[in-house]
């Protein structure tokens, strides 16, 4: 886990965890700690330690259980990845649908392998069922579902992030 020298939680960011708060009894504050972290890492791509302090001390809880939450759940990022982060399923209806090969074309075609990243792409890992058999071979891109995968559809939604669309 990296770490800057020392980070503010933005005011939009504490009202959203604020209203969060509201969901909760008013002396429970570790509810919040999932939330802030996504918030947070929603505006810095991914968590340094003083992201962990900073909340840690806005929730008034220990620094370890914001830590420990952050450590465990591979939806969190401790070291630093590129803009887009992209998982493609590979379970059975995937597999069966051509998944590897639509893995191996991803990482032929932004130059990096599974769990690496580039500045501007995560390459982040092989995904178990997305729930989205239907539409295998599938990927996530930004937590956003991208069905029916073909070489051609992979390019066009590439070229589309690149432009900033
Ligand atoms: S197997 Fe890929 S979404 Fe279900």
């Amino acid at each position: 886990m990296e770490n800057m020298n020392s980070y503010n939680i933005p005011g939009e960011i504490c009202n959203k965890i604020n209203k969060w708060l509201l969901k909760f009894p008013s002396n429970e504050k570790k509810p919040a700690i999932i939330y802030g972290l996504h918030q947070i890492q929603k505006e810095s791509k991914y968590i340094q330690s003083a992201h962990v302090d900073a909340l840690a001390e806005f929730l008034n809880v220990e620094k370890i259980d914001v830590y420990e939450i952050a450590a465990f759940y591979s939806m969190f990022e401790l070291d630093k990845v590129g803009k887009h982060t992209i998982s493609v399923c590979t379970n059975v209806s995937c597999m069966l649908n051509g998944s590897d090969e639509i893995l191996s074309y991803l990482e032929k075609k932004l130059k990096i392998k599974v769990g690496c990243s580039s500045d501007k792409f995560f390459l982040k890992d092989e995904r178990e069922c997305l729930a989205a058999c239907a539409g295998a071979p599938m990927m996530q891109v930004n937590h956003k579902y991208y069905e029916n995968l073909t070489k051609q559809k992979i390019d066009e939604i590439i070229r589309d992030l690149d432009d900033g669309r």
